[in-house]
């Protein structure tokens, strides 16, 4: 049990990727606090994981609400006592290409998946900096550090938004581990390559994503898509003691993708 003792807050962890991540912190022995904009999600899998015996409660967040972040932390601290982990892993997509960009589609974006890391950020600070001890890991995405060519399944519809949001994060992790650091807080970053996830299919109909899927498996040396868990243990490596000398870092759990080396 490598968490034994800890609480940790994921956001975005009512589906897909942050699902996997609060059940792998969970069976490591951490408390897991579910935070979701969507209730019913937060509640199946709280159900899930008290099913299987771990310490769960959920919480009903929009991320990119500033107050309702910080009473995410005071009742996790109510509650638990203490917030060791919190992961900044809620994300949305809405591709366009970039000469019909609009505004809703930019603020969006960039509204939850970079300004939701600042929010989550300053909310939590207090509660580890008081403790002298936070790991914070902020999700990125491979999307964040280049721009995939058609032939690695790059998006037709245009990233322009969602890019500069996730190449924000991995700025925003650089610099809040500076900030950081001096009161013991790690922060660190995972690009994600490709997940099959919810998320997969806001931008893409079901034909669409067949052919992704055959697309990012032969970008990857690995030669397959990733699972959920394989960035779950990413973030299990960042959580916990064995990273402690670990700061600032982005890490790409991506299967080895070719278009990037
Ligand atoms: N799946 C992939 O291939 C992949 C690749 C790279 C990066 N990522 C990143 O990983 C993260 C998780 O993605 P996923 O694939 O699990 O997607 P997903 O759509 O399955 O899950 C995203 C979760 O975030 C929640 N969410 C959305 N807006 C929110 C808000 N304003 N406040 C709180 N919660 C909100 C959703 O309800 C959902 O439960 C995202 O940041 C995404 O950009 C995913």
């Amino acid at each position: 049990m490598r968490l034994r003792d800890r609480v940790a807050i994921v956001t975005g962890s009512g589906s897909g990727l942050g699902k996997a991540m609060v059940k792998r912190l969970a069976e490591e022995g951490a408390s897991v606090v579910v935070a979701d904009i969507n209730q019913e999600a937060i509640d199946t899998v709280v159900r899930e994981l008290k099913e299987a015996g771990r310490t769960a409660m959920g919480f009903k967040v929009d991320v990119t609400n500033r107050s309702q972040l910080k009473e995410l932390m005071k009742a996790t601290a109510g509650k638990f006592g203490r917030i060791d982990i919190l992961v900044n892993n809620a994300g949305v997509t809405r591709y366009r290409p970039f000469l019909t960009m609009n505004d809703e589609d930019w603020d969006t974006v960039l509204g939850v998946d970079l300004k939701g890391v600042f929010y989550g950020v300053q909310a939590v600070a207090e509660y580890m900096i008081n403790q002298r001890y936070g790991k914070i890991v902020n999700i990125s995405s491979v999307a964040g550090t280049g721009v995939a060519p058609d032939w690695a399944g790059g998006s037709a519809a245009g990233t322009s938004n969602y890019g500069a949001a996730k190449a924000g994060v991995i700025q925003l992790t650089k610099t809040l581990a500076r900030e950081l650091g001096p009161h013991g807080i790690n922060v660190n970053c995972i690009a994600p390559g490709f997940v099959l996830t919810p998320i997969t299919y806001t931008t893409r109909n079901a034909q669409e994503v067949e052919k992704h899927i055959e697309l990012r498996k032969r970008s990857a040396v690995l030669n397959r898509a990733g699972k959920p868990e394989d960035i779950a243990n990413g973030v299990l490596f960042l959580v916990s003691d064995e990273s402690s000398f670990i700061s600032g870092q982005l890490l790409c759990v991506d299967g080895g993708r070719t278009d990037r080396m």
